[in-house]
């Protein structure tokens, strides 16, 4: 089963739409394997966005998501990475069309409120960032069932 990183910035949490978010996608239909409260360390925003470290704009993006705790999920379904995305929006809240998360509560690309994986590798590598195997419910656990 596909798997994605999905993380609610500090903007989000501050803006108390945790619930608001998670209900959006449990509504879809995904199963949500695992979640947690916590802070990036420095360390951990540095690789979690690496693919941007020549950027103008990487030391603004580590400060912003190491400002405060954030909310990290990992959750399963089919083709979620790509249904995820296009449920979160375009990264300029500009672009992003009305109904979709960042269209719907973004107003800059900075505070742009969730962050979803790319690619079905770029979750591997997002979610070993930040959980340890054993913070996963495996495929063997009642998360319930598809909903299709
Ligand atoms: P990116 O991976 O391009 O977007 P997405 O979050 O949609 O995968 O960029 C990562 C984050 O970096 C983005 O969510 C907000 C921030 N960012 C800026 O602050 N300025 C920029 O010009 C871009 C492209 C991104
Ligand atoms: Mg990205």
């Amino acid at each position: 089963m596909e798997k994605t990183y999905l993380m609610v910035k500090p903007d989000g949490v501050q803006r108390h739409l945790i619930g608001k978010l998670v209900q959006r996608f449990e509504e879809k239909g995904f199963q949500l394997i695992g979640a947690k409260m916590f802070r990036l360390t420095r360390e951990q925003a540095e690789y979690h966005y690496e693919e941007h470290k020549d950027k103008p704009f990487f030391g603004e993006l580590v400060a912003f998501i190491t400002s405060g705790p954030v909310f990290g999920m990992v959750w399963q379904g089919d083709n979620i990475v790509a249904l995820s995305r296009a449920m979160m929006g375009k990264t300029n809240p500009l672009d992003a069309a009305p109904g979709t998360i960042r269209g719907d509560y973004a107003l800059n690309t900075g505070n742009n409120i969730i962050h979803g994986s790319d690619s079905p590798q770029s979750a591997d590598r997002e979610i070993s960032n930040f959980f340890r195997p054993e913070e996963l419910m495996t495929g063997d656990y009642p998360v319930g069932l598809p909903l299709n």
